[in-house]
């Protein structure tokens, strides 16, 4: 990346911890063990790629991100939601992530399922009360709520999680790990992509973000399953070999390294084309290809 958009990403991430930050201020006394669950994992850190697509996506679309950082970190909390329940026992079963032990490692299991269902709920009530407060549109806030619940339930997030588990211990098809691809980590990606456009107040954009949105959460999944084999653990933060550990069917695993490397290249290559329908995403093209060459 340039030393410019080093410093835009900087920012923005700046933004979106600050922001963050706030929903900790004031924890009720009886309910403080969730808060703190759901502030563990929160402010764990994590590369807030998801909220710094919607900004951009705002920005790009002539809104005003500084307006919509809380909308934003909606985003953010359904992804931590889901890396929470991901690492469960019952799931991946992993004790780290984020550099720190897991959630239900640090606290307890029953605390990391509701912390993680707490983070699912309250993005929409700060969609919702942002609309009451008047600072977005009643159609704005309908429109943010319907794709982001759509990109969490059965046909998103939750319904490639289903998949991913069927697909252990078996050989699917690559037609099939795409489907549980797009959907796993696909939608929550394309969701980030859309809002952006929605809250820019240019929905006949997200079409062309779905494309662009498409090809980057394809090329982010195959990283993330070649960051399992080759990556490290101090730089992820997160145990390496996972993956074969459970018997995932991974981009790794059905089509080898170096075909998975050629083919997150060729997808890479294809998103930063596809921003050709946006004005002024030399930013976004930057961090597309950083996201290529990412270590964690
Ligand atoms: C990891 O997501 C899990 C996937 C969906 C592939 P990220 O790579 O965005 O994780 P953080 O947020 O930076 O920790
Ligand atoms: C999980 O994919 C995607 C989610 C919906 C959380 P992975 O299981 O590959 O994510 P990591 O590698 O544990 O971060
Ligand atoms: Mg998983
Ligand atoms: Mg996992
Ligand atoms: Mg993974």
């Amino acid at each position: 990346m340039t030393e410019n958009n080093k410093l835009i990403f900087e920012n923005y991430r700046a933004d979106i911890e600050a922001c963050l930050k706030t929903l900790f201020l004031d924890k009720p006394e009886y309910q403080k063990a969730v808060c703190d669950a759901m502030e563990y994992s929160l402010m764990a850190g994590g590369k807030r790629i998801r909220p710094v697509l919607t900004l951009e996506f705002c920005r790009m679309c002539g809104g005003d991100p500084s307006a919509v950082t809380d909308i934003a970190c909606t985003l953010e909390m359904i992804h931590t939601f889901s890396l929470i329940h991901d690492d469960l026992p019952c799931m991946d079963n992993d004790d780290f992530r984020r550099g720190r032990p897991s959630c239900h490692k640090q606290f307890n299991e029953a605390l990391a399922l509701l912390a993680g269902d707490a983070l699912n709920t309250l993005p929409f009530e700060i969609i919702a009360k942002k609309a009451v407060k008047q600072e977005i549109s009643f159609e704005t806030a309908v429109k943010v709520a319907g794709v982001l619940a759509e990109s969490v339930g059965v046909n998103g997030m939750i319904g490639g999680q289903v998949i991913d588990m069927d697909s252990e211990n078996k050989t699917i098809s690559i037609d099939e790990l795409n489907l549980l691809q797009s959907l796993k980590t696909g939608a929550l990606i394309k969701a980030s992509c859309k809002i952006g456009c929605i809250l820019g107040g240019r929905d006949d954009l997200c079409e062309a973000a779905g494309e662009y949105a498409d090809s980057l959460g394809r090329a982010f999944q195959i990283i993330d399953d070649i960051l399992d084999v080759k990556g490290s653990f101090e730089e992820l933060g997160k145990p390496i070999g996972s993956d074969e550990e459970q018997n995932k069917s991974t981009y790794v695993s059905l089509m080898g390294l170096e075909r998975a490397e050629a083919e997150a290249r060729r997808l890479t290559a294809e998103a930063v084309r596809s921003l050709d329908a946006f004005d002024n995403s030399g930013f976004l093209k930057d961090l597309t290809e950083y996201l290529l060459i990412r270590k964690n």
